[in-house]
């Protein structure tokens, strides 16, 4: 599977970070990963303190690099992925603006009917982003928030992040670490282990 990853100025660099590591580590399923960072999305992982994981199977593409494979459909990508994606580029692909490398990806992965999975944090939402993450529904993309649960009941914040970025892989028809509910160990301890009553 050749699958890519955009990683746009929303917050949340940890979640791009994780899945990079969870797919380099699924050498089997995963053959290649193409990496695509935006500008502002290097800047807001600078500033969160995150860097991204080196490694054979994960290849760098410039975002204004419209010669790159990611750009064209006959490269034959499985997937992409956008992790964390802003709302700024959430309004780029929902209205077809194909002005960088990770939108014309995703532009090319809807055509093509791939599968494509867009993580956007944001909140409150106004109504152009409700407005554009429909178009995007609409047109066959898998809209999964960064939206964190607790009921596994996460020891730290890389755990807090498997619960957005299980569901991802999920998504990708991965294997993986089964924090989704019923998806394995964590919903099973917290069954054993109900919490306390919260006030
Ligand atoms: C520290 C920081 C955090 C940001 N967090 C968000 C966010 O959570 N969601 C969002 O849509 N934009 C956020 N932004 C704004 C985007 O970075 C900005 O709209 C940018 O133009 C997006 O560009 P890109 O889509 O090319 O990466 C943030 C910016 C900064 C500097």
């Amino acid at each position: 599977m050749k699958i890519i990853v955009g990683v746009t100025g929303a917050s949340g660099a940890v979640y791009a970070r994780r899945v990079l590591e969870d797919l380099a580590a699924r050498e089997g399923a995963v053959e290649r990963i193409g990496l695509i960072v935006s500008r502002r999305g290097g800047e807001v992982a600078a500033w969160e303190g995150v860097g991204f994981p080196d490694n054979p199977s994960i290849v760098r593409f410039a975002n204004d690099d419209m010669f790159a494979p990611p750009a064209s459909g006959s490269a034959g990508w499985d997937a992409m992925v956008i992790v964390p994606c802003s709302m700024g580029c959430v309004g780029r692909i929902a209205s077809g603006v194909s002005g960088d490398l990770i939108a014309r990806a995703a532009d090319v992965t809807l055509k093509e009917g791939r599968r494509l999975i867009v993580v956007p944090r944001e909140t409150p939402l106004n109504l152009i982003h409700l407005r554009n993450m429909v178009a995007l529904a609409e047109a066959g993309a898998v809209v999964l928030p960064a939206s964190p649960s607790f009921y596994s009941h996460p020891a730290d914040i890389d755990a807090l992040c498997a619960t957005v970025t299980d569901r991802i892989l999920a998504r990708l028809g991965l294997p993986h670490g089964g924090c989704v509910w019923g998806g394995g160990e964590p919903a099973e301890a917290a069954a054993a282990s109900p919490p306390p009553s919260v006030r």
